[in-house]
C-alpha cells in the first residue's frame, strides 16, 4: 500500500512524512471512480428500468451540491443528526474509548467535529481515517480540520465502501466506525446486508459502529426534503448527467430531463429519478453505447430507505452485530445506533 500513500499538497506536509500531525492520502483499489462506470452504465441502461448507482453523484461539484442540500430548511437529516451527535458524542467516546475514528462516506466531515471537540475536552487524541469516494471533499475537509484541531492525525482514504473495506489500512484500536447521514439507506436490503457483513468482517472485537439512520415519517416531510425550494436537490440529481458527459464523452442534455423525487410508501424509500421530458437518444461515445429514452421514462438515480429502530436492529443483527445503544431525535426524525461485532 506504501506506493499508494502520499502526502497532501497544499497543507504544508513534506512528502512521505507521517508524524504526529501528519496528513496522508491513501488510494484504495476502488478509488478510480470511473473504473466501474462502464459496467454500471451498460448494466443500468440495458434493463426495462434504467438505473445508476448513486456514488457517481459525488464528483467535486456533486459533493458541493450535497453540502448545499444539507443547509436547506427542508433537508432535516443533517441538522437533526448534528444535534444528536452534539448531545451524545461525549457519552459515546466514554463508552468506546477509541484510538481511531474511521468514517465511511465522510464527505465534508462537518458533523464529525462534535467528536473532535469532545475529544479535546476529554484530552483524548484520536486518529482520524475519513473514507470517501471524492478526494476533493476529503482534502477540503482535512484542511479545515487541520486548522481547527492541530493535534489530529489524519489518514485520508479514497475509495468505494462497496469494495474497499477489506483493504482498510491498519490503525490503533479500539476503532469507532462512523457511517452517518443515513447513507445506509442508499443500499437496498441485500446490499445493506452485504455491506454490513463486510464491515463486520473488517472490524475487530474491540471496535464499535455508530450508524446514523433516517426514520420512516410522514410522506409530506420526506417529499419536501428531497424537493427543496431552492432546487439544490434537482441540481445535484442533474449533475449526474454532467458526470456522464465528462467521463463517457456523452451528449446528455440537462434540459431534456426533470428531477423527480418522492417517498414510495410501499417500499419505505425515497426514489430519486431523472425523467426524460421527451423521447430522444443519447450517445456515450467513449463506450460506444447509444440509449433511447421514451417520453416520461426515468433513470432511477438513488434510493434512500427510511427505517424503524426495530427494522434497523434486525438488519444489524442479521449481519452479526450486537445492538448496544440507540439515541433518537426528540421528533423521532433520525436515529443513531451503536453496535459491536457480537
Ligand atoms: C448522502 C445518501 C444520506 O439519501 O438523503 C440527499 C443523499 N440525495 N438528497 C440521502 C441525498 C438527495 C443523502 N445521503
Amino acid at each position: 500500500m506504501e506506493q499508494n500513500t502520499r502526502s497532501v499538497e497544499g497543507l504544508g506536509i513534506r512528502p512521505g512524512v507521517r508524524g504526529k500531525t501528519g496528513i496522508a492520502l491513501v488510494r484504495l483499489p476502488g478509488s478510480s471512480r470511473s473504473s466501474g462506470l462502464e459496467r454500471d452504465v451498460r448494466r443500468g441502461f440495458s434493463g426495462p428500468r434504467k438505473q445508476l448507482p448513486p456514488k457517481y453523484f459525488y464528483d467535486a461539484r456533486g459533493s458541493l451540491l450535497f453540502e448545499r442540500i444539507c443547509g436547506t430548511p427542508e433537508y432535516y437529516p443533517t441538522r437533526t443528526e448534528s444535534v444528536l451527535l452534539a448531545r451524545h458524542a461525549r457519552g459515546i467516546l466514554d463508552q468506546v474509548a477509541p484510538g481511531t475514528l474511521v468514517e465511511i462516506g465522510s464527505g465534508s466531515s462537518e458533523k464529525t467535529g462534535h467528536f473532535f471537540a469532545a475529544c479535546e475536552r476529554l484530552g483524548l487524541h484520536v486518529r482520524y481515517q475519513p473514507f470517501d469516494v471524492c478526494d476533493e471533499a476529503l482534502r477540503a475537509a482535512a484542511a479545515r480540520l487541520r486548522a481547527r484541531y492541530a493535534w489530529l492525525d489524519m489518514e485520508l482514504l479514497v475509495g468505494d465502501y462497496a469494495v474497499d473495506l477489506p483493504a482498510l489500512p491498519y490503525s490503533e484500536g479500539p476503532r469507532l466506525f462512523l457511517f452517518l447521514g443515513g447513507t445506509i439507506g442508499n443500499l437496498n436490503h441485500d446490499e445493506a446486508l452485504n455491506f454490513l457483513a463486510a464491515l463486520h468482517g473488517a472490524m475487530r472485537a474491540e471496535d464499535f459502529l455508530l450508524l446514523g439512520f433516517d426514520r420512516v415519517k410522514e410522506k409530506a416531510v420526506l417529499d419536501a426534503a428531497y424537493n427543496d425550494a431552492q432546487g439544490f436537490t434537482a441540481q445535484f440529481n442533474l449533475n449526474l448527467l454532467k458526470v456522464l458527459n465528462a467521463r463517457l464523452d456523452a451528449d446528455f442534455e440537462e434540459r431534456h430531463f426533470a428531477h423527480v423525487a418522492f417517498f414510495n410508501e410501499g417500499e419505505g424509500q425515497i426514489e430519486m429519478h431523472l425523467r426524460a421530458r421527451r423521447a430522444h437518444e443519447v450517445t456515450m461515445s467513449r463506450i460506444d453505447l447509444v440509449t433511447r429514452f421514451t417520453e416520461g421514462e426515468t433513470i432511477l438515480t438513488e434510493i434512500s430507505r427510511k427505517f424503524t429502530p426495530e427494522g434497523m436492529r434486525a438488519l444489524l443483527e442479521a449481519a452479526g452485530f450486537r445492538w448496544r445503544r440507540h439515541e433518537e431525535a426528540d421528533n423521532s426524525y433520525f436515529s443513531l445506533a451503536l453496535a459491536t461485532p457480537a
